[in-house]
């Protein structure tokens, strides 16, 4: 996720910036950047690679604006660093969201004339404006048009050399106003300026900041002026970073419905998927006899769900298969198989060997990446990427659903594609998938019924968790959470299989945590409740909306909202990642950094 600062005040701007944007060192990044206004022009610098051991070259100044780029258009190069410039050098911009609509802009740009140096969405800006000046409007007309002809997601802040005030703008993506004594700050989060001053106003979407030495804010649509209440932040600095959650875990889980939004952003239009990351690989997806799925851990959860949609949407045979095992098999492949590799850090030792295996056999590989530029991104044929912004708990959570929406919706294009569904069909699942968002925000919103059972249970040694269909892995990825952040032991199994020898570890120290939604499999999982309670088992379910039945036969219930049957793992999973954490945190563990473990395990 970028991160942008800006500044005006009395101190240099050009030594402050470096400072302040490494205090969102923590959101990740691949490139940097600051410009800062050097009457009579603006002063530019732009790195790629990280600010470890970087000292400013800028003139001294009292107004400038700082970027961190964590890449999503264009690779993690100089040029693609921000600010971005007009072709003048008069405006500069520093961009953090997604622009859906940018090339259409950059081509009427083009037919304009305007050059642009970069392969971002962010360029178009700083053209736009510097296109409706040239018209004769102020440099707050030109922002305000701008901001209106933008699709898609923006926080941005915009220097113009003619003009000794910075312009900030939001629409989907944060920003905050820090108000000091003399100076004044806008960054993407407090983090960045806390050590200045607690004072801040948080900008809503469609509003325009103008900061001097004072702030004014706008409705960039309407240009009405707004009266902003000051906030005062209690965090401290450490706290801030973690946007006020205890753990990134926490905060990662709760990003959720955002992670999701932006996963889903400019990707279904007209009823139907759009990947342009597919683009000329239609016909070869058109010959297709078969589908496997290559990953680890919770992004091998990841494909074990996607298994049962992708077999019910496009009707093809899907294989999941553990990358670390693939690779030292002599795996059946060839060129009529697609080949998805799903990996969060896209540096993961055996998935990448899995991957090349899979290319020397001439397979079509598509990776599902949340990395930009990581090595299995680079070498997969296509890469579709999560843009779940940087995962920094060892324990992936929003990671996972934004692989299990991306997954979902190569499903449906190649289920368009190959047409093995009707449209309605496709159309129904789409609608609820852009719902999904919302229903993340009322599942997450429902924490306290869940840190209520976690105080109950934090003792327990053992548990299981038991689901089934695609619930199944959310129960095999309800037990790895518990394990890797708790240190206590968890066994996730198909609901149907404990009959088999598990059930013989029921007792009252082992809870069993039921995925037990309204689903095809419902009555079957009610049969299997009463198989544990029967034996001194103790029931925890996760359950449909106001589930009455499920209520009344189990000791606890964790609610999920409401969704349509092939989506609820996008939902389940939720209140089984905030048990893990709330029973890890009880138990004082190192959630972000969990002994033995690492994020990103590039060794074999
Ligand atoms: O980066 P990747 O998705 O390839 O990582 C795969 C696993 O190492 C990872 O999912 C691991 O299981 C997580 N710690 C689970 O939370």
């Amino acid at each position: 996720m970028c991160g942008i600062v800006g500044y005006s005040g009395e101190k240099n701007a050009s030594e402050l910036l470096p400072s302040c944007l490494r205090k969102l060192d923590y959101r990740g990044y691949d490139s940097f950047g600051f410009a800062v206004q050097a009457n009579p022009t603006i002063a530019v610098e732009k790195h790629a690679g990280r600010l470890d051991g970087f000292t400013s070259q800028l003139p001294e100044s009292k107004l400038g604006i700082a970027h961190t780029r964590w890449a999503t258009h264009g690779s993690v190069t100089e040029k693609n660093a921000h600010p971005h410039m007009s072709c003048d050098g008069s405006i500069a911009v520093v961009h953090n969201g997604i622009i859906e609509n940018y090339s259409e802009l950059r081509e009427q740009l083009k037919q304009q004339g305007h050059k642009f140096v970069s392969e971002t969405d962010s360029e178009v800006i700083p053209h736009l404006i510097e296109g409706l000046l040239a018209q004769g409007k102020s440099f707050e007309e030109a922002v305000r048009e701008t901001c209106d002809s933008l699709q898609g997601t923006f926080a941005l802040l915009i220097l113009n050399k003619e003009s000794n005030k910075l312009v900030a703008a939001r629409k989907g993506s944060p920003l905050v106003i820090g108000v000091g004594k003399n100076e004044n700050f806008v960054a993407s989060d407090v983090t960045a300026f806390i050590e200045f001053t607690k004072d801040v106003i948080f900008l809503d979407d469609n509003e325009l900041a103008i900061v001097d030495g004072n702030v004014e804010v706008q409705n960039f649509s309407t240009g009405k002026k707004l009266d902003k209440k000051v906030s005062k932040i209690e965090w401290d600095a450490e706290q801030a970073e973690k946007s006020g959650y205890k753990h990134f875990m926490l905060k990662e889980i709760f990003e959720q419905p955002e992670a999701a939004q932006k996963c889903l952003q400019g990707r279904i239009k007209d009823g139907k998927v759009v990947l342009p990351e597919l683009e000329g690989r239609d016909e070869k997806l058109k010959e297709i006899n078969r589908v496997i799925i290559v990953a680890c851990g919770t992004s091998w959860h990841a494909g074990l769900v996607a298994e049962y949609i992708m077999e019910e949407l496009v009707g093809l045979p899907v294989e999941v298969e553990y990358a670390s095992e693939f690779r030292y098999r002599n795996p059946i492949v060839d060129d009529k198989c697609l080949v998805i590799v799903v990996s969060q850090s896209g540096e993961t030792a055996d998935t990448l060997a899995a991957l090349r295996e899979a290319k020397k056999k001439g397979a079509l590989v598509i990776s599902i990446c949340n990395v930009m530029g990581s090595t299995i991104a680079r070498e997969s044929h296509s890469t579709i990427y999560n843009r779940a912004g940087p995962e920094i708990g060892v324990a992936s959570t929003k990671a996972f659903t934004t692989q299990l929406i991306v997954l979902t919706l190569v499903s449906l294009y190649l289920a368009d594609l190959i047409k093995s569904n009707p449209l309605e069909k496709q159309r129904e699942i789409l609608s609820a998938l852009q719902e999904i968002p919302d229903k993340m925000q009322q599942t997450v919103d429902e924490s306290n019924q869940v840190l209520a059972i976690a105080k109950k249970y934090w003792e327990k040694p053992n548990a299981l968790y038991l689901g089934r269909g695609p619930n199944f892995p959310i129960a095999l990825e309800g037990a790895l959470k518990l394990k890797e952040i708790s240190y206590l032991h968890a066994e996730g199994m198909s609901a149907a299989e404990m009959k088999h020898g598990p059930i013989a570890l029921i007792d009252s120290d082992m809870p069993a945590i039921f995925v037990a939604v309204k689903d095809k499999t419902y009555n079957k999982i009610l049969a299997n409740i009463e198989e544990i309670k029967a034996r001194g088992g103790t029931v925890i379910a996760v359950a449909s909306p106001a589930d009455k039945e499920m209520e009344g036969n189990v000791a606890e219930v964790m609610h999920i909202a409401k969704t349509i049957e092939l989506l609820q793992p996008l939902l389940t999973v939720l209140p089984l990642q905030l048990l893990a954490y709330y029973i890890a945190d009880i138990r004082e563990c190192d959630i972000d950094k969990p002994r033995n473990l690492a994020k990103s395990v590039t060794v074999e």
